[in-house]
């Protein structure tokens, strides 16, 4: 792996700072639904331009941000991470973000960007500490934050909707650490964090499919309880929701 911020190589890719003319495949990314309906659902055009300026300005601003990442081989875009500031559970915090066309899921490929992303958060940007957080639901998303050594802080609302906020730490990303095995089905997870797998979501992109009450929640924010109900009802009409960062991307896209 090649140790510059900027541009860099990987295994399978090449990420280079996204840039005004990424706006066509980013684009195409925020037209799939597959993609969207954890990230606040579908963007328009206009949203993507906005988008795209909030992500150059933050590289203009803090020297980092989102990298747009292509396929060594062929050239081909694959989807958008990096790093960016956002608040999240009432703090201020360096987020690790991702997104992936729906055409590459399941290789690998979040992994291999996200572990890159943090070789640079944790050398040349000399960060402490970077979180990440999901939809509850959000099940790849969260195997993802395992495999990279994250650790369950606490669950949030965010953007009105319940989030697991997950940090790893330089000193912790330094040390080895053994990926767990993929979960079999049935199998009771064994630790505390994974209890709230809630199925409840702006991610729900099937309009016909019962709502699913979510008493996980409940318990884990008996106060919140009335808020989160009514957050579903705001995502059922506007479609905002999930894995966002409302104050720097407007747009929502997460
Ligand atoms: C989340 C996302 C980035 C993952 O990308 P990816 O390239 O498929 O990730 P990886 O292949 O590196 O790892 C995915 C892991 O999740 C697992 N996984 C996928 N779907 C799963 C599910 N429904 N339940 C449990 N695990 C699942 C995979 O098996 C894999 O784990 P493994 O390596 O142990 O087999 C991708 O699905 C995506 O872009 N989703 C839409 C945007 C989004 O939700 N971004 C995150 C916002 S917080």
């Amino acid at each position: 792996m090649e140790h510059s911020v900027e541009s860099f190589r990987t295994r399978r890719l090449v990420a280079a700072r996204l840039r005004a003319d990424d706006w066509a495949p980013l684009f195409r990314l925020h037209r799939d639904r597959r993609v969207m309906a954890t990230l606040g659902g579908l963007q328009g055009p206009e949203q993507t331009r906005s988008a795209l300026r909030q992500h150059i300005d933050h590289w203009e601003r803090h020297g980092f941000g989102l990298w747009a990442f292509r396929q060594r081989s062929t050239n081909a875009f694959v989807g958008r991470a990096g790093l960016r500031h956002v608040e999240v559970g009432g703090a201020a915090e360096v987020e690790l973000a991702y997104a992936l066309r729906a055409e590459s899921w399941n290789r690998g490929l979040a992994t291999e960007m996200a572990a890159a992303i943090l070789e640079r958060a944790f050398g040349a940007l000399g960060l402490a500490n970077v979180v990440a957080f999901t939809l509850t639901s959000n099940r790849a998303s969260r195997r993802v934050m395992d495999k990279l050594g994250f650790r369950y802080e606490r669950h949030v609302l965010h953007a009105g909707l319940p989030h697991v906020l997950t940090r790893v730490t330089a000193r912790q990303r330094a040390a080895p650490r053994p990926v767990r095995e993929p979960r079999r089905p049935g199998v009771t997870p064994a630790s505390g964090e994974d209890h709230d797998d809630t199925d409840v979501s702006a991610c729900n992109a099937d309009p016909n499919r019962p709502r699913l009450r979510a008493p996980s929640v409940a318990r884990s924010f008996p106060a919140s309880a009335r808020a989160i109900s009514m957050a579903r009802g705001r995502t059922a009409s506007s479609g905002t929701a999930s894995c966002t960062m409302p104050r720097v991307t407007a747009s929502g896209a997460g």
